[in-house]
């Protein structure tokens, strides 16, 4: 018969009893590249048991010990870098160089949780009870760090691997367990970058991956009373998911609209370059993508010819021959864009370049003149399309940016940093770039939406912490 990837738990592979699957359909070909499982809920059920057991055993580990495994499964990813890229490819659609990247990027992430956890969780405060009023010193006051129990991970499409990993590894290092599900495009690059800490010998049950149709066990999986917190990259869904959720912590990353404010004297073949970058890498298909140029009216013919020249050059067929531009994830996620892109040009947007699509494969576009009546000044399209709307003041700039529902990260361009302090002072975002495009990495840097954008932060040390709970001991004096 035909293939279908397994699942993972209990530290095996498995085939559902549901006998059914789910394919994952190649962006670039539109046919079915891979199928997986499709879990049904009494295996969810069976996969939270197992995960709340083994958490039991793992948080007894020594810290050391749990380090090391996280050390041994980086280097395995690493070294299974091709063949987890290969995936990405037909999955995802990801250029060739940047899935090969994302693995890399992985490894080292993974590897760093392993140290920073061993720092950061191997100290712990000590507290003498005099320092309040009315008290003697008769209370010696002790805190560490435990684990929350077991982690749902839901990692994205866009960074199947590195967002599953951004969450597995601060879980795991603290003491707790995982239940992964990834996204549908990805669950096999995601099953392959699990092989890998099987690989490294992890104990059974701790770490578990399900697959299968969001309908069938997405609500069931973010409201199950096994979980005992959740970590979650995506978009809407995770509105959703934070009001059914139950009462446990909850690190969500919902996407933005991210702003590049050019002011007068700021670089043009800097912000053109970062445009470029910001905008239009792995086709706009990230959060922290640039999504909306915000740029000052006297510079702004000079800026749009530079970037038209530079979008001339990019790219654009297949992920295979690493184009600059490849395919967007899926059919529909193409139609949205499309009609973000209608909308404009009824509404009289300037095209810098022709609009031009093949199946899910879009052409690099750049509106210029975009005004706020048009949908693409606040929606995030997630493709390669970027809207610039000319402004009159900084105020105006910050007024648009801050009038976003999202609020993940933003970039200001100019040489005077007097000036770029007060803008991200202004600007109600989670992060501010100064003179470069919105990136999460380093991936040990805090990384945090307000707004619409999400809940908490993450990064690698607020991971790990966002993932324990603080334990109190105190010694009472006679
Ligand atoms: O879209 C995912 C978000 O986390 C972006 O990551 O590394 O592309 O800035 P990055």
């Amino acid at each position: 018969g035909e293939h279908v990837y397994k699942y993972y738990a209990d530290g095996e592979w498995k085939k559902s009893t549901s006998g059914k699957s789910v394919a994952i359909i190649n962006p670039t070909t539109r046919k079915t590249q891979y199928k997986v499982q499709a879990c049904s809920q009494q295996e969810v059920n069976k996969v939270m048991d197992l995960a709340k057991t083994a958490q039991k055993l793992w948080a007894k580990t020594p810290l050391w010990k749990r380090a090391e495994l996280l050390h041994k499964a980086a280097a395995i990813l690493k070294e299974h870098k091709a063949p987890i890229a290969e995936c990405l490819v037909k999955e995802i659609a990801k250029p060739a160089k940047d899935s090969v990247t994302e693995v890399v990027r992985s490894g080292d992430l993974v590897s760093y949780t392993a140290e920073e956890g061993v720092r950061i969780l191997g100290e712990g405060k000590f507290l003498v009870s005099d320092s309040f009023p009315g008290n003697e010193r008769t209370k010696y006051c002790l805190t560490s760090k435990i684990p929350l129990g077991v982690v749902l991970a839901i990692p994205p499409f866009n960074y199947p691997v590195n967002l599953a990993v951004s969450k597995i590894a601060p879980a795991l290092i603290a003491g707790n367990s995982i239940v992964l599900k990834p996204p549908t495009q990805g669950a096999v690059s995601a099953l392959h970058m699990v092989h890998c800490f099987h690989l490294a010998g992890f104990p059974k049950g701790l770490i578990n991956c399900v697959t299968g149709k969001g309908s069938e066990i997405g609500d069931f999986l973010t409201m199950h009373p096994g979980v005992n917190c959740i970590s979650f990259t995506g978009g809407d869904t995770g509105i959703a998911i934070s009001k059914k959720a139950g009462m446990i912590p909850l690190q969500m990353e919902l996407g933005g609209k991210d702003a590049c404010i050019v002011l007068e004297d700021a670089d043009l073949d800097l912000v053109a370059a970062n445009i470029i970058k910001g905008g239009f890498s792995y086709s706009g298909q990230r959060c922290t993508a640039v999504k909306v140029v915000l740029v000052m009216e006297s510079v702004a013919d000079s800026l749009v010819k530079k970037v038209k020249a530079k979008v001339a050059k990019l790219t654009v067929g297949p992920p295979e021959d690493d184009c600059d531009i490849t395919p967007v994830v899926s059919e529909s996620s193409a139609n949205y864009i499309e009609g973000l892109v209608k909308d404009a040009k009824e509404k009289g947007a300037t095209f810098c370049q022709e609009y031009k699509r093949e199946g899910n494969l879009i052409w690099p576009l750049l509106l210029d003149n975009v005004r706020p009546d048009m949908r693409i000044a606040w929606e995030e399209p997630f493709g390669p399309v970027l809207p610039v709307l000319r402004i009159n003041s900084v105020e105006e700039g910050i007024h648009h940016c801050n009038a976003s529902n999202f609020g993940l990260q933003g970039c200001v361009f100019t040489k005077d940093i007097n000036k770029a302090m007060l803008i991200s002072d202004a600007m109600e975002t989670g992060t501010v770039q100064i003179n470069s495009a919105p990136a999460r990495g380093p991936d040990h840097f805090p990384f945090q939406g307000i707004k619409d954008s999400g809940i908490g932060s993450q990064g690698i040390t607020n991971s790990i912490n966002m993932m324990t709970k603080v334990k109190t001991t105190v010694i009472n004096l006679p």
